[in-house]
């Protein structure tokens, strides 16, 4: 329920600045679904400046009025509440569109006459956010393009902003060629990298959690933390984007930069400060720490999977190697679970476990922090045969909250104990704004807040962790592909990883 008190934590902040945003791969899937209905969400909410245009770029054959049309058609589907027709007026008299190539230097000579046209209109204040949702290979050319063209320097006080998009590099050294061709034009502080994990708010409090309360830090850590899950599990396939996947696999698309997200907020150290860096400081020092796996590692502490058809589910569900643009001997995997050794003084010999798939039985995305079971079993002359060890679960989605689990006494002249709970589930506190998850991360870009936005230490750091895994693994295809069935919760191999050390994964709950 919501109190009063609640009512303050709602703050709304100050609009962004005055900018005009090119959007690159404008009539792309990411553009309709999340970047138009976000920018709508965030003038609904005062958070857009009224000095705002934007400027879709992408290869399609479409006039400003027909791109229009088409974002007028889509937006009612992707938004989760009616539409207010006046503030989409406002909001579609500053989308023109621009139509050309990525690698076309007349398509920048193009765009600049644009952007001096909206400048002028929409009082932009010569401010400019460039998003980059656009297929990996054409990053580094555009922001080539931009930087020849002289669209990226920041000269009298106006600011040029990059927001790139993921997958940002395959593996260590694609990444770090990508950095350098990025930091050729432009300075690290211009480039925004997203990962949109960080803008889901059940990620974000992580962070509140742990650093806005007293009671938890002191119990986070080696003393009396046994281990930490993470699942991330999707009941989705690969729908439309089998031509991606199959060249990605499920560690490069979800490990690296969601995953490891979820890890460095769960055991970093706490910040000095709330500031970009102080924060992104000590998540790097986490993927620093995550100790380097040796190929006989790979062998012992990784596993891959890929599903096959469903069985027994009531909705058949074909296997992978049978989706569009996959291969039919497609040795990519669509699962993985791996456990971890973070090397620091609080984690040293607590394993981080995690796990991520498609196709899975149900959707959920939690973090389960399991403690220590209490050192004296003062109940053994008792009815209490076993001890249930606490869990503290962060649920992540669909459901958001936080749970913590107890021992308690059932009722009875015999002590006999039960597992009870304590709940905390965002919905019934603040309620449900509908939110497409990027609205925070393109407000912060607009205020120039980079905190929710990766550095180029940190993804490289995230790569070296995975880049031993792809190259044993790429060394050794898979001879037992596919191994899970579609619609269940994975290998078998999976269940083994944990039962070696005594343990086994959280049951999900319905
Ligand atoms: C994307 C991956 O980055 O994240 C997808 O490319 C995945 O494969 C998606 O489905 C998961 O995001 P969410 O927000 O649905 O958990």
């Amino acid at each position: 329920m919501a109190t009063p008190a609640t009512q303050d934590l709602r703050q709304t902040g100050r609009p962004g600045d005055p900018c005009t945003m090119v959007i690159f791969g404008a009539t792309g899937d990411l553009t309709r679904r999340k970047l138009i209905p976000a920018l709508y969400n965030l003038a609904k909410e005062n958070l857009l400046s009224r000095e705002f245009a934007i400027i879709g770029v992408a290869r399609n054959e479409l006039t400003t009025e027909q791109f229009r049309e088409s974002l007028t058609k889509d937006i009612p589907g992707f938004l989760g509440c009616p539409l207010d027709n006046d503030l989409w007026e406002w909001f579609l008299k500053r989308i023109t569109y621009l139509q050309g190539e990525f690698n076309d230097p007349q398509v920048y000579a193009r765009l600049q006459g644009e952007l001096q046209r909206t400048e002028k209109e929409h009082m932009t204040h010569g401010n400019l956010f460039y998003y980059l949702a656009v297929a990996p290979t054409f990053f580094g050319e555009i922001a080539t393009q931009l930087g020849t063209a002289g669209m990226l320097a920041e000269e009298d006080g106006k600011w040029r902003r990059v927001i790139v998009e993921k997958p940002f590099g395959r593996d260590l050294d694609s990444a770090h060629a990508l950095n350098q061709q990025l930091r050729k034009v432009m300075g690290e502080s211009q480039i925004y990298r997203i990962d949109h994990y960080l803008g889901k708010e059940t990620v974000q409090n992580i962070m509140a959690f742990r650093f806005a309360n007293g009671i938890f830090e002191p119990i986070w850590n080696r003393r009396y933390i046994d281990h930490v899950q993470i699942t991330v599990a999707e009941t989705v396939g690969v729908e439309q984007r089998g031509g991606y996947y199959d060249t990605a696999g499920a560690l490069r698309d979800m490990v690296p930069n969601h995953i490891f997200q979820l890890i460095s907020l769960t055991a970093m150290e706490p910040p000095i400060s709330f500031q970009a860096d102080a924060v992104r400081d000590e998540q790097a020092k986490i993927l620093h720490a995550i100790q380097p796996f040796t190929a006989e590692d790979v062998l012992t502490h990784t596993v891959r999977g890929q599903y096959g058809d469903s069985v027994g589910t009531d909705t058949r569900m074909p296997a992978y190697r049978a989706e569009p643009q996959v291969l039919a001997d497609s040795a990519t995997e669509t699962y993985v679970a791996m456990k971890l050794q973070i090397d620091n003084w609080r984690w040293a010999g607590v394993p981080f476990y995690l796990r991520t798939g498609k196709r899975m039985a149900a959707r959920h995305t939690y973090i389960a922090v399991e403690f220590r079971r209490p050192p004296l079993r003062i109940f053994r002359d008792t009815a209490v045969d076993h001890l249930t060890p606490n869990t503290l679960v962060i649920q992540i989605q669909p459901e958001e909250g936080i749970k913590l689990s107890f021992a308690a006494k059932t009722p009875g002249p015999i002590m006999r104990l039960g597992t009870v709970d304590m709940k905390f589930n965002y919905a019934d506190y603040f309620g449900v704004t509908p939110s497409t998850g990027y609205e925070r991360l393109m407000h912060d870009c607009m205020i120039g807040d980079a905190t929710l936005f990766q550095r180029a230490d940190q993804v490289e750091a995230g790569w070296s962790v995975v880049t031993p895994l792809l190259d044993v693994w790429k060394a050794l295809p898979p001879r037992n592909f596919p191994n899970y069935p579609a619609g269940s919760w994975g290998p078998k191999e999976a269940d083994d990883l944990l039962a070696r050390d005594g343990r086994k994964w959280r049951a999900v709950e319905g």
